[in-house]
Order: structure tokens, then sequence, then C-alpha cells
């Protein structure tokens, strides 16, 4: 009888502490590359309730989109395609609203398209937003011409009728726009040119983007889809990598196939666990492509820009499928969170990011609903990452145990860590599996610290989302998992999760 009880409390310990498995982590004290604020970059496309719903009401900017995006430091946004952009003539697009030219979104659905939202109305965007513009060029129906008119009508102080024109729609000063994109997607929607073509595409209109006084351009040309890695090859060797700040890369991350792609949350554990897969393969393909820029510029004076990136479902039902409107789920954090470490991992080569797309559209940060509006969890990831932002990376192993799924597995645990300029260090980790917790081990070599504190965001399910009825169902909290034991962080990761802590001495 007198055992019993301490059995029965045995039992009751054992069976809530859930942590099935371990993994180990050493984070060393090397200064690795600084981690570009503008990983954490978005892509807003003229594309369904992106711009127009989302963004942009008709005559003015919704400021609880833009109050909600400043709290998360947006570095970038880029617009206004997407494919969108290679049928896109600027001149349609400023001037007084209601004479501007009606155009046919022929990409996106075939609606038309009242251009209240142009050129002026992008950049107070970004001024409001506090995030530089990142303008991508259209190749594919424009011309050189073009293409030089709305520069040095975006940023050239002087005079010129161009300029002038400007100053009479209402904007004195030049905008100084820097980063510049020659196409998007020129071996499909912007045009189905061979890597060959385009390159010579590249040379072509690159000649005729000027740098006005004070306005350095950062171009970026158009890049690979994917794992095309002849893209990469024939583009890297035979543009002229003197006049390239980047050259881009998009990779969608899906579950199923590109006709049936898997809904965004009514999905069981197969969806999570392809979705997931599919996710990683982000890293090999960043690598295989940043070797090919290694042969061609070995001092990686081109960055690696993945201007669009994220998890793209089936839209959601009763909804037009041309305009992409998909929910976001725990599982969308995770997969956030996990390209994000891997981003900062590759922070030598990658020095800019932009998730698909922001509002109402594909991977959204933000849902509208008429007035209402809501926060998904991908909100939050970018929101516990916004520390990495110009942060120095700083070298990590892991030794994950594997995530298990039917026959497949992939590594559970995905790290990534740095030192902001504060001196704190940050540690990002996130668990995919969504049954097992997962104790860390951390050796932190020589770097010190005292204190530990951080949030975690995770969900009773992983296909948990926020709805207009329930907004908040899926958002960080504070973190009570992390310890230090003798010089070591040990963290226990509940299932599907994503923990940010900070660490400072
Ligand atoms: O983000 C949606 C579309 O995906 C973009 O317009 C295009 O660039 C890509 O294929």
């Amino acid at each position: 009888m007198n055992f019993v009880k301490p059995l029965f409390c045995f039992f009751l310990i054992f069976s809530s502490f859930r942590v099935l498995a371990q993994s180990t982590l050493t984070i060393r004290d090397t200064s690795g590359p600084a981690i570009s604020r503008n990983i954490y970059g978005h892509f807003s496309e003229d594309l369904g309730r992106c711009i127009y719903d989302g963004f942009w009401t008709g005559d003015h900017i919704r400021m609880d989109v833009v109050e909600a995006l400043r709290k998360i430091r947006v570095p970038v946004l880029r617009w206004p395609g997407g494919c969108f952009a290679d049928q896109y003539h600027w001149r349609d697009a400023i001037g007084p609203r209601q004479q501007r030219k009606v155009t046919v979104n022929t990409t996106w659905g075939m609606v038309s398209d009242d251009n209240s939202f142009g050129t002026h109305e992008f950049l107070q965007l970004c001024e409001l937003l506090g995030c530089q513009p990142y303008i991508a060029g259209n190749v594919g129906t424009g011309t050189p011409e073009e293409m030089e008119n709305w520069l040095e009508y975006l940023n050239f102080g002087g005079k010129s009728t161009l300029a002038d024109l400007r100053r009479q729609n209402g904007h004195d000063l030049p905008w100084n726009v820097s980063f510049w994109g020659v196409g998007n997607e020129s071996w499909g929607c912007g045009g189905s040119m061979s890597p060959d073509f385009y390159a010579g595409q590249y040379n072509r209109y690159s000649e005729f983007c000027k740098n006005y006084p004070g306005s350095p351009l950062k171009l970026i040309a158009s890049g690979a889809n994917g794992d095309d890695y002849d893209w990469t090859e024939t583009v890297m060797k035979n543009i002229d990598k003197g006049r390239t700040w980047g050259l881009s890369m998009h990779y969608y991350t899906i579950a199923g196939s590109w006709q049936h792609k898997g809904a965004a949350t009514a999905f069981g554990e197969d969806d999570y666990f392809k979705a997931l897969s599919a996710c990683l393969r982000m890293d090999e393909i960043v690598r295989k492509h940043s070797a090919i820029m290694d042969k061609y510029d070995p001092r990686k004076r081109v960055a690696l820009v993945v201007d669009e990136w994220g998890i793209w479902t089936d839209a959601e039902p009763g909804t037009n499928p041309a305009f992409l409107y998909q929910q976001n789920s725990l599982r969308d954090a995770l997969i956030a969170a996990t390209t994000l470490n891997i981003f900062n991992n590759h922070a030598d080569r990658i020095r800019m990011a932009n998730l698909a797309q922001t509002v109402n559209v594909l991977q959204a940060l933000v849902l509208t609903n008429k007035d209402k509006m809501l926060l998904t969890p991908t909100y939050y990831t970018f929101d516990l990452y916004k520390v990495f932002q110009d942060a120095r990376s700083l070298a990590i192993q892991v030794q994950s145990p594997d995530y298990t799924y039917g026959s497949g597995k992939i590594p559970a645990v995905n790290v990534s860590a740095a030192r902001d300029s504060s001196g704190t260090v940050h540690v990002a980790l996130v668990n995919l599996d969504p049954l097992k917790a997962i104790k860390v081990r951390t050796g932190m070599g020589s770097i010190p610290f005292r204190t530990v504190q951080g949030q975690v965001l995770t969900s009773a399910k992983f296909n948990d989302y926020n709805s207009f009825e329930q907004p908040d169902r899926v958002k960080p909290v504070a973190f009570s998992g992390a310890k230090k034991e003798g010089s070591d962080l040990v963290v226990d990761l509940p299932p599907s999760s994503v923990v940010v802590l900070d660490l400072k001495n």
C-alpha cells in the first residue's frame, strides 16, 4: 500500500511530460554574414484582392493593414507582379484617377482594372510602410523605351518633360527607387523565353536602365523556376554581371500537384507531411543555384533573390479561383519559419526574398473582409523573426530526430541563430513533428548568456487557423520551455511549433 502513491505520482509526471525525442544543437561564436533585412521582404501583385480590396479601397490606402505590417517591419515590397508586371504599362495608372485607362487583367481572371492604384499610390504605400519599393519592369510586352521613361519619371530630379509630369501629378521630388526587376518569370508568363534569349534581352533592357543622379539602381534579372538550374547557368554566363545586383528565383511549396494543390485548412497529416517535405526542398534548390552562381561570381557580388516563395494551395471554395485567395494555418507558419531558417543560413548569397503575397493572396500575412482584418499564423512567424533583420548569422549544427510518416521521413527540427547589434543572440527553432515534443540540448560554445526568454507559436492542431469569427486562435505566447543548464541551453519544443529565443548576457 505504501508504494502505490509514489508509483501513481510517477505515472502522472511521466504521462504529462510529453518529451519523446531528443535533438542536439551546437551554436558557434563565428561572425557569419549579416542577414539582410530584405530577406524579410514581401510581394504584392495586382492580382485578386491583394491590392484592390486589400491595400486599396478605391481612393485611399487601408491604414489598419499598414499599421499591422509596420509592426513586423516590412523592409521591402515588390510590385506590380508577378505575371502582371509583363502586361503592365505604367502610363495607364498615373494622373487624375477618373481619367485613367480601364484595362483588363488578362492574367488574373479577366477582370477590369480601373488603375486607381498606380505608381504614386504604390510609392505612397511604401512610404507609409517605411519600406523600400521593388518594382518589376515590363520586358514581355514593354519596350526598353517604356522602361527607360518610367525610371526617368521616378528618379530624375532635374528638368525634363517626364520629371515635370511627375511634379504635375503631385510628387515634386524623385522617389529614388533602387530595386528594379528586369522582367518576371521570363521563361513563362513573362514571355516564354529561352535562357539564352532572355540573357540577351536583359543586356538590352538593362542598358537603358539609367542611374539618375542620387538614384543608383540595383537591377535584378529574372531567374529560374525552382530547380531549373540550366536557366541560372545560362543567364549567369551571359548577362552583364557588372550591372546586375541580383538574380531571382521562384519556388512555391505545393502539397499536391499543380492541378490539385491541396486544401488550405481541410487537410490531414498526409498533406501536412507532403507540404513540409516540399518546403524543405528550398535548401537543396538554394544550394544548387548558389553553387552555379559561385562559378561565375566567386566573390558573391550578385545576390540570389527569392522574390516569390510560400505555400500555394487550392483557392478557398466559393471564391474566384483566379484570385488565389487561400486561408492560412499553423502549418503555413511552420513553412514560413522553416524557409526563413533556410534563408538565414544562406545569408551569404540570399540578400532578398519576398513572400507571396502579403494580403488576401496565397500565403498572406493579412486577410480582409470588408472593413474587418485578421492576422494569419504566417504574420506571427514574421513578427517573431523580425529580430533577425540585419543581425549577424551564427554557424549552427543540428542533429535532429526524424519525423516519419508512412514510408517518408524528414528532419523534425530546423534552426537558425544570429547576434544583433546590441549583442543579444536570437535562436529560432522549429519542430515539424506533429506528435512528438523534442528536447533540444544546445552547446553554446564560447557564447556566454545569463538569461533566456522567448515566445512560442503553436496550436492544438496543425491545421488550426484564424478566422473572422475566431481571429486569435493561433498567435504567439510567452515560452517557458527554455532554460540554462550549466553552459548549455535546453529547450523543450512542443509538437508543431516555432520558438524564438533571446539570449542575453
Ligand atoms: O504569385 C502568383 C504568380 O506566381 C506570379 O504572378 C508569378 O510570377 C508566379 O508564377
